[in-house]
């Protein structure tokens, strides 16, 4: 009954027997047990050769079905640290940061100049500043964002690369806090304007070299792009027949959604999505004469999310009116989407995850903090689980440590990256002293 759910983990998972002979989870060589007595709990752990599969995945349908030049980008906001941006510098991806934030870890990582990229909805100017003085390429999300740019790089030397962030009016579906393209998001700006700021920076010998769409984040449908890149090509249209600008580089944004539940398989393909976007830019851009731009991806989540496991350990199992509860060392400070979106996952035992006997009951796995929304899993098909036992969430490698706190004293989970057997600590767990860093006595 719990066996579709091992297909949500690392695609190195396997059931290896413990020293007593009882099955246990393994991902990338090593033994769940035997991460979390070394590194603590709640520990989260990447299996670098699932994050080296999804690149593959994306790099080989790119040059399958896309005629021109390709690329991805890497969308850090989903999982970044020192050891990933070295992982995805590595896969020769470009980099996405959001803000002087990232963009410091990425600088830090060593990341070169020419694959970095920058994206920001209001960029502060010490962001522009960073972006001007470190990134191969800026994505501009409106015109007065051009005008401050044209401004410093008058003051202070050459810009980067310039990309143009278009609102298609169209979102994907997904949750509403996730969608970005609709007609009255915040994020980029209409064709019209789209127009006046590749006008502007044709007067002011700026050089804008592509365009920029992204509709919303988790979607599984791959022809909810299309109306999107529509729009964005009959724009080509009109800047290539009206201002003789045509891009180089296009980015249809990232977005591309996953399973997170054994509900929400199979999944379409990554080929599947690619595939599409490929085929129908190719065609609306046929009839041009100027050479297809280049398809840069901007994938996030569909890279790190599946590489990502969360280990748990049970603390109090109690039952409350008629739910069981699991409770677990850690919760909404490390993972708010669930409080956030609703987001819905999965889990199994870390020992003897298939075997058990199932319980007529669900469990309610939540963590230790002062919110009733701290609640990780609702309602899912559990064995019984004892008190010190570990549970695994599978698909915890996007969107939850970035979007970390330290509610209630919470001290931020270790990252451990696995790649053939070995472990390699990425962060290491806060501890309290961290806590007191930033206060002034
Ligand atoms: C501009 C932009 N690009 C790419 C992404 C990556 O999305 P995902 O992680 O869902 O692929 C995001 C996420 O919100 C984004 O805002």
């Amino acid at each position: 009954m719990y066996r579709d759910r091992l297909s949500l983990f690392p695609g190195t998972v396997a059931l290896t027997p413990d020293k007593r002979g009882t099955p246990a989870l393994h991902v990338g060589g090593r033994d769940l047990n035997e991460l979390a007595a070394e590194f603590g709990t709640p520990l989260y752990i990447y299996d670098e050769e699932t994050i080296d599969n999804a690149v593959h995945a994306y790099q080989d349908a790119l040059n399958r079905h896309y005629p021109g030049p390709t690329g991805i980008t890497y969308a850090g906001k989903a999982s970044l640290n020192l050891a990933m941006a070295h992982l995805m510098a590595a896969h020769g991806l470009l980099l996405d940061c959001t803000g002087i934030g990232e963009m410091h870890i990425a600088r830090t990582a060593g990341v070169p100049r020419a694959q970095l990229l920058m994206h920001g909805v209001n960029k502060s100017r010490a962001d522009l500043q960073a972006g001007l003085a470190q990134a191969g390429t800026l994505v501009v999300d409106n015109l007065p964002e051009l005008e401050g740019i044209a401004q410093l790089v008058h003051d202070r030397g050459p810009a980067p690369a310039l990309w143009l962030r278009i609102r298609p009016g169209y979102a994907v579906d997904t949750h509403q806090f996730r969608q970005t393209g609709q007609r009255d998001s915040k994020f980029g700006m209409d064709a019209g304007e789209c127009v006046d700021a590749v006008a502007f920076c044709q007067r002011n010998e700026l050089p804008v070299t592509g365009l920029h769409f992204h509709q919303g984040s988790h979607f599984h449908a791959a022809e909810e792009v299309l109306p999107a890149l529509d729009v964005v090509c009959e724009l080509i249209g009109r800047l290539h027949q009206e201002l003789n600008w045509w891009p180089q580089a296009l980015s249809p944004g990232g977005g591309w959604g996953i399973a997170y539940h054994e509900a929400d398989l199979p999944h379409q393909s990554i080929e599947a999505y690619v595939a599409t976007v490929a085929a129908a830019l190719a065609e609306n851009l046929s009839s041009y004469s100027p050479p297809l731009p280049r398809l840069q991806v901007e994938p996030g989540r569909s890279l790190v999310a599946r590489a990502g496991v969360a280990i748990y350990r049970v603390g109090t199992v109690k039952q409350a009116g008629s739910r069981r509860w699991l409770l677990l060392d850690g919760g909404m400070a490390d993972n708010i989407r669930p409080a956030l979106y609703q987001a819905r996952y999965s889990a199994l035992p870390v020992t003897d995850p298939l075997n058990r006997p199932p319980i007529s009951e669900n469990a309610w796995l939540a963590g230790p903090y002062c919110e009733s929304g701290d609640l990780l899993i609702e309602d899912l098909p559990l064995p019984e689980i004892k008190p010190g036992e570990l549970l695994a969430v599978p698909v915890s490698g996007a969107y939850q440590l970035m979007m970390a706190s330290n509610y209630n004293g919470a001290l931020r989970p270790a990252v451990v990256m696995l790649r053939d057997g070995a472990a390699q600590l990425a962060q290491r767990r806060e501890t309290v002293d961290d806590l007191l860093l930033r206060d002034i006595a």
